[in-house]
């Protein structure tokens, strides 16, 4: 892989597309040859997946086939988008990846966890080389996330707790390995992307 790739995460609402939007921009600006993306979607027929994912009720899916579909619709950007500007040499920044999937479907059950890990490990098999995860108070986020008119509502559906539950899981995850850099994202978008690039700046090594 000769490019880099770098995965935004956190809670619904925390930011991280507006923040995904600014670093590329940023990037663009020292020349960088960047795409930005998202997970679930990203090419046509991962959105197609995103979806039944994102719409409808929120017991529509078991916890098994939900999984599989974020899997179905991970793989297939993967073959045609990531892997593809990864090996041209891009600056990939991706909104979510399989963090996501550990934190949102893997949280409450070990059994689980373990399944998605070892998914990833068969059928992806990539890890990023940078995961920005904002952390942001759910209250604020949920919030932020309810106001928006959008079919997209179905895990905003699964309430304050939910959102809790996985900002935790973020927060712990942020401990488990170096690639995971923790963001106040409780502070203006201006203040959270001046953050965010302090990191990606050290990361690339670019000079300010
Ligand atoms: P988005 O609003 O950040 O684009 O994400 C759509 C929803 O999908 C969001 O509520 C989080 C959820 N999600 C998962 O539950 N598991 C995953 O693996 C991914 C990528 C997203």
């Amino acid at each position: 892989m000769s490019g880099k790739f770098i995965t935004l995460e956190g809670i619904d609402g925390s930011g991280k597309t507006t923040q995904g939007f600014f670093l590329k921009n940023k990037l663009e600006e020292f020349g960088k040859d960047v795409l930005f993306t998202r997970e679930p979607g990203g090419v046509k027929g991962a959105e197609e997946i995103r979806n039944l994912l994102v719409q409808g009720e929120k017991d529509r899916w078991s916890n098994i086939t939900e999984i599989l579909l974020f899997f179905a619709s991970r793989r297939h950007h993967l073959e045609k988008v990531l892997l593809p500007a990864i090996n041209k040499g891009k600056v990939v920044i991706c909104d979510r990846f399989t963090d996501s999937t550990i934190i949102y479907q893997g949280r409450e059950n070990i059994h689980l966890k373990k399944m998605i890990i070892e998914l990833n490990k068969s059928v992806i098999g990539i890890v990023p080389d940078l995961t920005l995860i904002i952390d942001i108070d759910p209250t604020k986020s949920l919030n932020r996330g309810l106001s928006r008119k959008s079919d997209e509502m179905r895990f905003e559906r699964f309430g304050l707790e939910f959102q809790a539950t996985a900002r935790n899981g973020y927060i712990s995850l942020a401990k488990t390995d170096k690639r995971y850099q923790l963001i106040d994202g409780n502070n203006s978008k201006d203040k959270v992307h001046q953050m965010i690039w302090n990191k990606v700046s050290k990361f690339l090594s670019l000079k300010l």
